[in-house]
């Protein structure tokens, strides 16, 4: 079979390097890729945005079935271009996409459904958004309706930084995914991902993972795409998977199912856990990144298998095996992420590093140019290693981390510290 996967970061390298070895792929291409995905299919340079240009080359190459990385296309309506044409997609069609494409929507779908998550309320309108985050406790969080790229939330310490907020978003920071504001309750907690797959009626829990969203050590700093991330998350204990599963994740996929929308592909739910229950922060309709790179390292199935069952309406046959021993990821970012940054440093290094103990290199933002890796991005490598233990897998990635010469990156050194200081 032909298959063609969507995206160019880290985790579509992650996919590419677990779907290479799958024996139902003959072929695998990659729209458009990047240099590390270059070394197991072929890229082609389509952009992900492209999406009549995907589907022609998707035809001409007899793809049997395209996986969508990022979320950008699924909210566009990639799958459902590539479903009319007669190609399979994994993921979502464009209204199954409106649980990440529009946090109101989401929110609403969860009120309905008496699903946890913050209270909120939605606003287009500037006045009553002010003066409903005044009824709330501080901190307050202000969130644009639409994709963002994961910066259209604010968490708001004083009434004048809500207002600051919601002014800001009507007045179009965030573009068109301004339009709408939600201003929701603060929830307190540990953030975990946890990953499911369903195909509109089952629905198969993967595994969870930890993400660092914050660019400096100790957890401080802007808040980022993710610097790094690990799995197992030890508070994502079996208790809390089936309370997430139960109370999040079904009725979703029941509720999608019943307003004739039905969800197919990845749901990954963005979780504050307090005191063991688990409250949705947000919905994605894509693995995480960083998260994917160290579910890729655990997964023992095969995932070409898994997600062509999803397209199917077959998962109640599929039933996932993972390793247990835990992966790690450091994300290695050029220096200045994530605000501005140079692009075009060397990177040097990369195959001694790779060559350590239980370590994989994912690549993010690279290109090559006259023979030379170069950065072309803000987070640029995942350096990714496995271990009996999280702190293991940590020592691993970190040892590969220092053989890596690329002077003008940078990265966290305390990646893995909660599951670390847990024991
Ligand atoms: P999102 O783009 O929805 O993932 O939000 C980005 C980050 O903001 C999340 O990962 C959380 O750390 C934080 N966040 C969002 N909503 C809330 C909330 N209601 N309470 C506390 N933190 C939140
Ligand atoms: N690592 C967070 C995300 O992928 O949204």
């Amino acid at each position: 079979m032909n298959v063609l996967l969507i995206g160019s970061g880290g985790r579509e390298h992650a996919l590419a390097w677990s779907l290479s070895a799958s024996p139902i792929i003959s072929k695998l291409y990659c729209a458009p890729g990047n240099p590390g995905i270059a070394a197991v299919a072929e890229c082609v340079a389509i952009a992900a945005g492209d999406l009549d240009g995907l589907v022609a080359f998707a035809k001409e190459k007899k793809v049997a079935f395209v996986v969508i990385g990022p979320e950008a296309p699924l909210v566009a309506g990639l799958a459902d271009r590539l479903e009319a044409a007669g190609i399979k997609a994994l993921g979502p069609s464009a209204k199954g996409a409106m649980l990440e494409g529009s946090k109101g929507f989401m929110k609403d779908l969860c009120a309905e459904h008496d699903i946890p998550t913050a209270a909120y309320r939605r606003f287009r309108d500037s006045a009553r958004a002010k003066f409903f985050s005044d009824t709330l406790p501080l901190p307050v969080v202000i969130k644009a309706d639409g994709l963002a790229a994961g910066k259209g939330v604010i968490i708001a310490e004083t009434r004048a930084d809500a207002h600051k907020a919601v002014d800001s978003m009507f007045d179009g920071a965030f573009g068109t995914a301004g339009a709408e504001v939600v201003v929701e309750e603060f929830l307190d907690g540990e953030e975990a991902s946890f990953f499911a797959l369903t195909d509109g009626k089952h629905v198969l829990p993967m595994i969870g993972a930890q993400d660092h969203k914050r660019a400096f050590d100790g957890d401080q700093g802007p808040n980022t795409g993710g610097m790094g991330a690990y799995s197992p998350a030890p508070v994502l204990t079996d208790a809390v998977a089936e309370k997430t599963m139960s109370r999040i994740l079904m009725p979703t996929v029941a509720a999608m199912a019943e307003r004739g929308t039905p969800y197919m592909g990845v749901l990954y739910a963005g979780l504050m856990i307090k005191n063991g229950e688990p409250k949705l922060i947000e919905y994605n309709c894509r693995f995480g990144d960083p998260e994917c790179q160290v579910l890729a390292m655990r997964l023992k199935s095969d995932l070409a298998t898994a997600l062509l069952a999803a397209r199917d309406g077959m998962l109640g046959a599929i039933d996932l095996r993972w390793h247990d021993d835990a992966a790690l990821t450091v994300v290695m970012a050029a220096k200045g992420y994530p605000g501005e940054y140079e692009k075009g440093s060397e990177i040097r290094g990369l195959d001694e590093a790779a060559k350590k103990n239980g370590v994989q290199i994912f690549q993010a933002g690279t290109t090559r140019r006259d023979g030379k890796l170069l950065a072309a991005g803000g987070r640029v490598l995942n350096v990714t290693a496995t271990g009996t233990t999280v702190a293991e897998a940590r020592q691993r990635a970190y040892a590969a981390v220092d053989v890596v010469d690329w002077p003008q990156g940078f990265c966290r050194r305390d990646i893995g510290w909660r599951a670390i200081a847990r024991g």
